[in-house]
C-alpha cells in the first residue's frame, strides 16, 4: 500500500474504533462483540507499530497508559473552577429561588437540575477538537496535570465528534468510580492486604492521581461532563443545550438531568433523586440546580467564590457516630469469617443501622477499632454500612484490642488464614450451607419468593435441607411445622420453589455460588457457552479466553466443577426438574420495544430526541419521522404538533413522557 493509503486506512480504523468505543462506554449499547473490538484494536496497533508516524496522541491505542511520571506538573486553569453554594433543605432552595427571581425581575424561571456526582472535578482541554490536557480542580486556580491518566478513561472522547470543532473547548465534569467497581477494587485490595478506600470518591481520586497511568487504566473510572468554562465557545443558549452539545461531541452526560419550571418542580425532582439515590450505579450527594438560560446566568454573574445562578441541594449525610457495642463474627457463603460490628442503633441517611461490616481482622487492627469505641459509621448507597474509624478522643480507658477467634463460631472447626481473610474450610459447616442456600434462592439467582434467611436457617437446623437440591423435595407438611408458618404460607412457598425451576442459564450459574462468579461473569459465561454442559466441560484456557474472566475466576470455576460434591448436587437438581430456558422465554420486558416503530412529537423534559432515539434503538425499536398506520406508538412531549391528531384519527397508541420513561427505565433496570 502507498503511504497515503496506509494513513487513510489507519484513520478509518481509528474512526471505527472510536465509534464502537462510544457505543460501549457512553451509550451502553455495543454493536460488536468484545472479540471483534479487540481485533480492530490489534490491527491498528500493528499498523502503528510498523508506521510509528501514525501514532498520534488521540489514537485509541494511547488509552493503555504512558510511562510513569516522577511528579505531576501543575495545570493552571484559564477560567477558574468556582465552587457552589449549598442548600441543606427546601427552605434554603426557596430562598435561592427568591434571590434569583428578584435579581432577574421575573418569576417564571427554568432550572436545569442534575444529580450531583460524588467524585472529583476535572477539566479537559480540547484544541481544535483534539484532547490536549486534563487537570484536577485543585484549589480552583491551579490543579494537577493528569493528562496521561485522563486519556485512559474510555468515556472521554480523544477527539470531538464534529466537523467544526471550537478552537478551544474546556470541558468540566466529574470523574467517578461506579459503586460495583469500588466494591470489587476494595475486595481485591483487602485480599492483597492493601489498605482499602473509604468510599468511591476516594477510590476515584486515588485512581486518577496515580503517577503510573497504567494503574489508572486498570481502574474503571467514568467521566460525566456537566459544563464548559465559557458558553461562548459553543454559542449555546442554555445549560441543557450545552449538555446536549457535549453529548453530541461524544461525552457521557447524566441521563437524569431535568428541566424544572419554578422551585416546586426543583424540590420534587430533588425528592425523586433522593429516592433513586440508593439504586444508582454511582454515588450522588445531592442535586445541582442551575438557571437554564445562559443570558440569565450572565445577568446573575458571580460572587466572590461561586456563581449566583447555581446551587447544590445537598442530601442528608451518609455518616453518623454511635457506640460499637460488640464485635461479632459471621460465617459467609464461601466460609469466610467476617467480623461484624454490633452498634447502638443510629439513623444514617434516613435508615436505622445496627450492624456494620468491619471487613477483616487486619482492617480492624489497621483502624484500631475496639469494642466500646465511639465510631464513625457510613452508609453509601446500597453498599453495606461500614465503620470508617474510631473516634479516639472519645475512647474510654482500658479498651482491649480485638482478637480474632481461632474457631468457626458455627461448627467449631479451626479457621485457616487465607491472605487477609480467615476461612472455615469445613464444607458441611451449617453456617456455610445456610448461606449457600440463601444465595441460591436470592432475587438475582433462582428468585424464590418468600425464602428468606430465617426460613433457610430453620430448614437447615431442622435437618430438612442439606443442600440446594433438597429444597425441591420439600412439601407443604415439612414447612407448615416450622415456626411462623400456616398452611397457606407453606403452600405458597412450595409453589414458588416449584415455579423457580424454569431458569435462564446465567441465573442458574450465578445461583450455584461459584466463588468470584457474580451476575456479570455468569452472564458472560452463559453468552459464550450457551449450555451448562459446555460450561462444565470448558477448560481453564477456554475460560481465560473470555473477556472479563481472568485467571482467578477461571481457576475457581474449574475447581468448582472438578469437585464431585458439586457435580452431584447439580445432577440432583436436574433430577428435580430444573429446566434451563432461553432469556426470551423468561422476560417479556426486554422485548417491549423490540421490533416496534415509535415516533416523537413535542418536547420531552427529560432527554433530547437524539437520546430518546438511542434508547429506543438500544432496545430493538425503530424511530420514524411520520405517523402512519404502521406506527406502534406516538410519544408525546410538551406542546405536541399535528402528529397527535393524526395518530388519534388512526387509533395509534399514545404514550406520554412518563410512560415512555417507565418503559425504557424498566428495561434499564433489567439490564442493570
Ligand atoms: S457544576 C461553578 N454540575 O460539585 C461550579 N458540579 O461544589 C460548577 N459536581 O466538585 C459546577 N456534579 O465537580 C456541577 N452536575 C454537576 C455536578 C457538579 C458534581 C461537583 C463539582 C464540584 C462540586 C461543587
Amino acid at each position: 500500500m502507498a503511504e497515503n493509503e496506509i494513513e487513510k486506512h489507519a484513520d478509518e480504523l481509528k474512526r471505527i474504533i472510536e465509534r464502537h468505543n462510544r457505543l460501549y462506554y457512553v451509550l451502553d449499547s455495543p454493536e460488536i462483540s468484545d472479540g471483534e473490538y479487540d481485533r480492530l484494536m490489534r490491527e491498528l496497533m500493528d499498523l502503528e507499530e510498523k508506521h510509528p508516524s501514525l501514532r498520534s496522541t488521540e489514537s485509541p491505542t494511547q488509552r493503555v497508559g504512558a510511562p510513569p511520571l516522577s511528579a505531576f506538573s501543575q495545570m493552571i486553569h484559564r477560567v477558574p473552577l468556582l465552587s457552589i453554594d449549598n442548600a441543606m433543605n427546601k427552605e434554603e432552595i426557596q430562598a435561592f429561588h427568591i434571590r434569583v427571581a428578584k435579581w432577574l425581575e421575573k418569576d417564571n424561571i427554568t432550572y436545569c437540575c442534575e444529580p450531583k456526582f460524588d467524585g472529583l472535578a476535572v477539566e479537559l482541554v480540547f484544541e481544535n477538537g483534539i484532547f490536549s490536557r486534563g487537570g484536577t480542580r485543585g484549589d480552583g486556580q491551579t490543579g494537577e496535570d493528569v493528562t496521561d491518566n485522563v486519556r485512559t478513561i474510555r468515556s472521554i472522547p480523544l477527539r470531538l465528534i464534529t466537523d467544526n470543532p471550537p478552537e478551544l473547548l474546556e470541558v468540566r465534569g466529574e470523574v467517578v468510580m461506579p459503586k460495583d467497581s469500588f466494591l470489587k477494587l476494595n475486595h481485591e485490595r483487602s485480599m492483597n492486604n492493601e489498605q482499602m478506600f473509604a468510599n468511591p470518591r476516594n477510590a476515584a481520586a486515588g485512581s486518577l492521581r496515580q503517577l503510573d497511568s497504567k494503574i489508572t487504566a486498570s481502574r474503571n473510572l467514568v467521566f460525566f461532563a456537566y459544563g464548559i468554562s465559557d458558553p461562548e465557545a459553543t454559542g449555546d443558549a442554555s445549560q441543557l443545550d450545552i449538555l446536549e452539545r457535549l453529548f453530541e461531541f461524544g461525552f457521557r452526560i447524566n441521563p437524569d438531568k431535568r428541566l424544572c419550571n419554578g422551585v416546586d418542580e426543583v424540590i420534587a425532582f430533588a425528592e425523586y433523586m433522593q429516592e433513586k439515590r440508593e439504586h444508582m450505579p454511582y454515588e450522588i450527594d445531592g442535586v445541582v440546580v442551575k438557571v437554564n438560560a445562559v443570558a440569565d446566568q450572565t445577568a446573575l454573574g458571580v460572587k466572590a467564590r461561586s456563581p449566583r445562578w447555581i446551587i447544590a441541594f445537598k442530601f442528608p449525610p451518609v455518616q453518623a457516630t454511635t457506640i460499637l457495642k460488640k464485635i461479632d463474627v459471621q460465617v459467609g457463603r464461601t466460609g469466610v469469617v467476617t467480623p461484624v460490628a454490633i452498634l447502638e442503633p443510629v439513623k444514617v441517611s434516613g435508615v436505622t443501622v445496627s450492624r456494620a461490616t468491619l471487613h477483616n481482622a487486619d482492617e480492624i487492627a489497621r483502624k484500631d477499632v475496639r469494642e466500646g469505641d465511639t465510631v464513625l459509621v457510613q452508609r453509601a448507597g446500597d453498599v453495606i454500612p461500614e465503620i470508617v474509624a474510631p473516634i479516639i478522643s472519645k475512647r474510654p480507658e482500658h479498651l482491649e484490642p480485638f482478637l480474632m477467634p481461632v474457631e468457626c463460631p458455627s461448627c467449631r472447626s479451626h479457621l485457616v488464614k487465607d491472605g487477609a481473610l480467615w476461612r472455615c474450610v469445613n464444607i458441611s459447616c451449617p453456617a456455610v450451607v445456610k448461606e449457600e442456600i440463601y444465595h441460591f434462592a436470592s432475587k438475582e439467582a433462582m428468585d424464590i419468593d418468600g425464602l428468606g434467611r430465617k426460613i433457610v436457617h430453620s430448614l437447615v437446623e431442622q435437618g430438612l435441607v442439606r443442600d440446594v437440591a433438597d429444597l425441591f423435595t420439600l412439601n407443604k407438611n415439612d414447612i407448615s411445622v416450622l415456626e411462623g408458618f400456616a398452611d397457606l404460607s407453606a403452600s405458597n412457598l412450595v409453589a414458588s420453589i416449584k415455579a423457580s425451576r424454569k431458569v435462564t442459564l446465567d441465573r442458574f450459574i450465578y445461583a450455584l455460588g461459584i466463588q468470584h462468579v457474580g451476575t456479570v461473569a455468569a452472564r458472560r459465561l452463559s453468552d459464550t457457552f450457551k449450555s451448562l454442559e459446555n460450561i462444565m466441560n470448558a477448560t481453564y484456557e477456554d475460560l481465560c479466553s473470555i473477556k472479563g474472566i481472568g485467571e482467578e475466576i477461571s481457576n475457581s470455576i474449574s475447581d468448582f466443577f472438578a469437585n464431585e460434591q458439586n457435580t452431584t448436587v447439580i445432577k440432583k437438581l436436574m433430577a428435580q426438574g430444573i429446566e434451563i430456558v432461553s432469556p426470551g422465554d423468561e422476560t417479556m420486558l426486554m422485548s417491549e420495544l423490540k421490533g416496534k416503530r415509535l415516533c416523537f412529537t413535542g418536547t420531552m423534559m427529560s432527554m433530547s430526541r437524539l437520546e430518546a432515539k438511542r434508547h429506543v434503538e438500544a432496545l430493538g425499536g425503530e424511530v420514524v419521522n411520520s405517523v402512519s398506520k404502521q406506527l406502534d406508538y406516538l410519544v408525546v412531549g410538551e406542546q405536541p404538533g399535528s402528529k397527535l391528531n393524526r395518530a388519534a384519527s388512526l387509533g395509534i397508541e399514545v404514550l406520554d413522557e412518563a410512560s415512555f420513561l417507565s418503559i425504557i427505565r424498566g428495561n434499564d433496570a433489567d439490564e442493570g
